[in-house]
């Protein structure tokens, strides 16, 4: 995904032999001693080190003790008494992220002097930081306070003034800087002119005066500036969205997808008490690495939008009022029985799951509909994550054969108005006024039925509203743009009556057809995966929380199989 995966070798048959902690073992040559400490269940701490960044090696912190076989006269390693080669230790300490292995090296991650130093680079680390963890963002999850914990000294020698610094800096639309807490690790200007190749960040001044800054004339508002605040090792860059809203150990955190576009990155919900707070990213190397845009990271907030539809209702003299869920897919399920099956439309959509979409397409084969479709969602394609696709999972309607990618969508108005079309069920919240069926012509309608999460043109004409479950609220499994299965699970509730589409769909079965087979979201994989030859043998567990490549679903052959 970029160039600088330090923790990825480059190969990973080519194994040279080193000593770790006194223990011999392999490691891909060329590995960095940070990660070989890693590999080897050990911990090197560090700061200024990722291993998706280039290495600059300026905070120090992951000091180690190096060693090289001791050579005889004979210019051959001298070996211990376990036929090993001896080491050499070297009297000064090394750092671990700008060191690559080298056959026979010894690596001591723990001795006395590498603990000495750790001591001394947080003991000047913290010179000028101020006390700000009460009242600090990062609290919880600061390296700062980690390493304290192991390497700090607990009291301090400094007896001068600390350097004041600039606070609540705006650095960018989404985020906020706070100097004195910078540790000046440039993660953050390297993230943004080697990832996002963006020169907008720099250090001015010089020693403990050095600050960082946007350029002159320039503010921090890439597209993705908000994952500086993820690997920001302190508390110097904040999100605006996210500071001071929840302390972070009382979330719980939840593995989902992103379904703001058709990338689907992996993502780490955090949710307290039914409210979600933050998304984070989620670490697949096969599909955004440790990185997701800003724009899907602050979709979340139409969960609490106040055009959240949360309880069903039904059209009576022109207006809509409150139903039970019983009236409601009652009133469906007769407008529907009283037209033909080939007087029904259906708009799929892209943002339900395959469960959803699967009881779906059970419930128009059951019913004899063919006329089914999805709308279209163009999403702003850049040339890092962001896909062209605004749905996330279009390829899955593709999949179950429910979209013809809005051929068919866009004769339906004409439909409507000669009265071929005398029944529509609009799915996933989509809105057909702005996809070309006029309001005039939707009113012609005998019946009108949505099922989403917010009100729009469309529910607002609807003789049934169905309130729908969103991205957090359901489990389920998507299908991203490249063909690559994934999960997401359910973190909080759906508000008030709100329920997912699987279980309306399935009432709208049972009340239509009778069809009651399909009692939970496993129930429906357990179906499709037996009836869909592309997920056939796949299970929850083999999809694991990473997803698996689907090849079937190859699009200009982009996908492989994996
Ligand atoms: S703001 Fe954070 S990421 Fe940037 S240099 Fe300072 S400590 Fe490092
Ligand atoms: S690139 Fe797409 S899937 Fe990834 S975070 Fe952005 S909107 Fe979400
Ligand atoms: S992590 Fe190695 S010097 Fe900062």
């Amino acid at each position: 995904m970029n160039p600088w995966n330090h923790d990825v070798a480059k190969d990973e048959k080519d194994l040279v032999d080193v000593q770790v902690d006194g223990v011999w073992m392999q490691m891909p040559r060329g590995l960095n001693v940070v990660e070989v400490a890693h590999r080897a269940k050990k911990f090197i701490p560090h700061y200024c080190y990722h291993p998706k960044l280039s290495v600059v090696g300026n905070c120090r912190m992951c000091l180690f003790e190096m060693g090289a076989p001791k050579m005889g006269p004979d210019r051959k390693p001298v070996l211990g008494a376990d036929g090993k080669p001896e080491i050499a230790w070297m009297p000064r300490p090394q750092i671990g992220c700008a060191t690559n292995i080298a056959p026979g090296m010894g690596i001591r991650t723990d001795s006395p002097l590498v603990k000495d130093c750790r001591n001394g680079v947080m003991e000047f680390l913290l010179i000028n930081h101020p006390l700000d963890c009460p009242i600090c963002d990062q609290a919880g999850e600061c390296k700062l306070q980690e390493y304290s914990v192991e390497y700090g000294t607990g009291a301090s020698r400094f007896v001068e003034n600390k350097v004041k610094k600039p606070k609540n800096v705006d650095l960018g639309k989404r985020i906020v800087l706070d100097d004195e807490r910078c540790i000046l690790c440039s993660r953050c200007i390297r993230f943004s002119s080697e990832v996002m190749k963006d020169d907008v960040l720099g250090f001015v001044n010089r020693g403990s005066h050095s600050t960082l800054t946007a350029y002159p004339g320039k503010s921090f508002d890439n597209a993705y500036s908000l994952n500086t605040a993820d690997i920001c090792p302190v508390g110097a860059l904040t999100s605006k969205d996210f500071r001071f809203q929840m302390r972070v150990w009382f979330l719980k955190e939840t593995k989902s997808l992103c379904t703001s576009c058709g990338t689907g990155c992996n993502i780490t919900i955090g949710s307290r008490e039914g409210k979600v707070h933050r998304l984070t990213p989620r670490e697949n190397e096969s599909v955004n690495s440790q990185w997701m845009c800003d724009f899907g990271r602050l979709n979340f907030h139409d969960l609490e939008s106040k055009k959240r539809l949360d309880r069903p209702l039904l059209k009576a003299a022109g207006q809509q009022f409150p139903a039970t869920w019983t009236d409601a897919i009652q009133r469906s399920a007769d407008a529907l029985k009283k037209v033909k099956p080939d007087e029904i439309a259906v708009v799929a959509s892209g943002r339900l799951t395959n469960e959803e979409l699967f009881v779906l397409k059970r419930l128009l084969g059951e019913l004899g509909v063919t006329r089914v479709d999805t709308v279209m969602n163009p999403g702003q394609a850049d040339n890092f994550l962001r896909s062209g696709d605004g749905n996330p999972n279009s390829r899955g309607t593709e999949l179950l054969g429910l979209s013809s990618g809005g051929r068919k969508l866009s004769a339906w108005a004409g439909e409507i108005a000669l009265g071929k079309i005398k029944a529509l069920l609009v799915l996933g919240g989509e809105e057909l006024v702005a996809a070309g069926i006029p309001a005039e012509t939707l009113g012609k309608l005998e019946v009108l039925i949505f099922s989403g999460i917010l009100s729009n043109a469309t529910s607002q004409l609807a003789h049934v509203v169905l309130p729908g479950a969103a991205f957090a609220e359901k489990t389920g499994s998507m299908l991203n743009v490249h063909g690559r299965l994934q999960r997401m699970t359910r973190a909080i509730p759906a508000p008030g009556e709100a329920r997912e589409d699987w279980m309306i769909l399935r009432d709208m079965r049972m009340a239509l057809t009778g069809g009651n087979s399909l009692h939970s979201v496993e129930d429906v994989w357990k179906s499709m995966s037996a009836e869909i030859a592309q997920l056939s043998g796949l299970n929850w567990a083999r999809i694991g929380d990473l997803g698996i490549q689907i090849e079937s679903v190859l699009h200009q052959g982009q996908v492989k199989a994996g």
